[in-house]
């Protein structure tokens, strides 16, 4: 028998090196979240399938062709989440999160499904980290998202990134808006799907990439042309607060988003160096949400960052992590007493918080030394026959290749020394 089991098709896994790369990004994400003071939320990875076509709507892609739906053992119909935000305000309202301090701030991070045509930086299951503000309607609230976004992908390195900002409108302007547009979009030759979905979601239509309709689509109203005074005045606060953060901006009017509960502010973070899946993340308002899945009035932003494409961005602009997990002291024993000192010692140097890793099976000098190099360990402790003997262990500058003989009850003082 061979083994040639492979990976579900489309599907993103990290392994090392590159899953140091992963890890930093998200970890970097956990603290620039706290700095901010938002709570972790750890969510299940599926829901009621009614969930997700009521919050992210019945007309979306993905709703209508993406989701990794089924019936589980008690004939309950089940998804796996194909985005956080739904999940995220059904658990906050579960919990009465809402009825404390507003507005709740949460973040969440994990995989989410989705099954579409799977290429370099789309994937069937992907990762994101996801961050929420529900309650406030201030929209200092929306800048404080978009500029931790913004910080955390600078702090991980990225310089090349755009922002890309619109407003949606809310329920009184968006209706005016829409019906403008459908007006102008059935004028246009378009083939019989499109001219469905015009009927159907026609601020998807916007977003065709194909060269006729993009052309048709030109002269299209645009929504910024439509927004209530409430909502361009909340438009033009933001764009004043992004200005006095010096978060630079584009504002894009033809910006609309994959699913269907966003209201005023969106926003899009591309990565030129990604190809054709060069959205990196986005966000925005969903002031409906929360009463479109049965809660009350709630209104809510936030955005979903996808750490794959993050990952692709960091490898494309050379600042990903290029080792695995180094360690600080790789113990390179030779022979069964030594095995037992030096297994003392990286325990006792792990347990004092310095990374520790060493050779096993009874390797010779030469293979536990090509571990030690491949360890990237900054000390080596090699033990010997013979220095068990005189009392005393060499430790091993790996860098400059200075080698000393220290007592053996002084190897985790010295080290700790060295490297605490
Ligand atoms: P989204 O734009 O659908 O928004 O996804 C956010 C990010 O997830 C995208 O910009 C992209 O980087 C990544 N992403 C999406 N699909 C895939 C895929 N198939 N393969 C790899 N990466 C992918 C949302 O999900 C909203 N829930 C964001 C949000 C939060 N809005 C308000 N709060």
């Amino acid at each position: 028998m061979s083994f040639d089991f492979r990976a579900p098709k489309g599907v993103n896994e990290y392994v090392p090196p590159r899953s140091a790369t992963y890890l930093a990004a998200r970890d970097a994400f956990a603290a620039t979240a706290r700095r901010a003071g938002y709570s972790y939320l750890e969510l299940p990875v599926f829901e009621d399938t009614a969930l997700f076509s009521r919050g992210v709507g019945e007309s979306t892609d993905v709703v209508s062709k993406e989701m990794y739906t089924f019936e589980d053992r008690g004939g309950r119909s089940i998804t796996l989440r194909p985005e956080f935000t739904v999940g995220v305000l059904r658990s906050v309202l579960q919990h009465n999160l809402h009825r404390g301090e507003l507005p709740v701030k949460v973040w969440a991070t994990g995989p989410a499904f989705r099954y579409e045509r799977a290429q370099a930086g789309r994937y069937r299951q992907f990762y994101q980290v996801d961050l929420e503000a529900i309650g406030s309607e201030d929209p200092a609230v929306d800048v404080e998202t978009i500029a931790l976004a913004w910080d955390w992908y600078r702090e991980l390195g990225l310089t090349r990134l755009t922002l890309n900002l619109n407003s949606l409108g809310c329920r009184e302007c968006r209706p005016v808006y829409r019906a403008a547009l459908q007006e102008f979009l059935r004028g246009l030759d378009l083939d019989e799907d499109t001219r469905a979905r015009v009927e159907i979601n026609p601020l998807r239509v916007l977003d065709d990439k194909r060269p006729d309709v993009r052309a048709q689509v030109e002269n299209a109203p645009l929504v910024t042309d439509y927004l209530c005074g409430t909502c361009k005045a909340h438009h033009d606060k933001v764009r004043e607060l992004l200005a006095d953060l010096a978060i630079p901006w584009t504002d894009e009017p033809r910006l609309v988003r994959g699913l269907d509960y966003y209201t005023r502010t969106t926003f899009e973070f591309d990565h030129p160096l990604l190809g054709s899946q060069s959205g990196i993340g986005g966000g925005g308002r969903y002031d409906g949400l929360s009463e479109e899945i049965g809660g009350p009035s709630l209104p809510g932003i936030g955005f979903g960052l996808g750490l794959d494409r993050t990952v692709l961005a960091m490898e494309a602009e050379e600042v990903a992590a290029t080792a695995g997990t180094p360690v600080g002291v790789y113990g390179v024993p030779l022979g069964e007493e030594a095995q037992r000192r030096i297994f003392g010692l990286v325990t006792e140097l792990r347990r004092a918080g310095i990374a520790a890793d060493m050779s096993y099976d009874g390797k010779k000098i030469k293979g536990a030394m090509r571990g030690a190099d491949r360890s990237g360990a900054a000390y080596a402790v090699i033990l010997g026959d013979r220095d068990l003997i005189e009392g005393a262990a060499q430790v091993k500058d790996m860098v400059t290749g200075e080698q000393e003989a220290v007592p053996l009850d002084r190897v985790a003082d010295v080290l700790k020394e060295k490297l605490g």
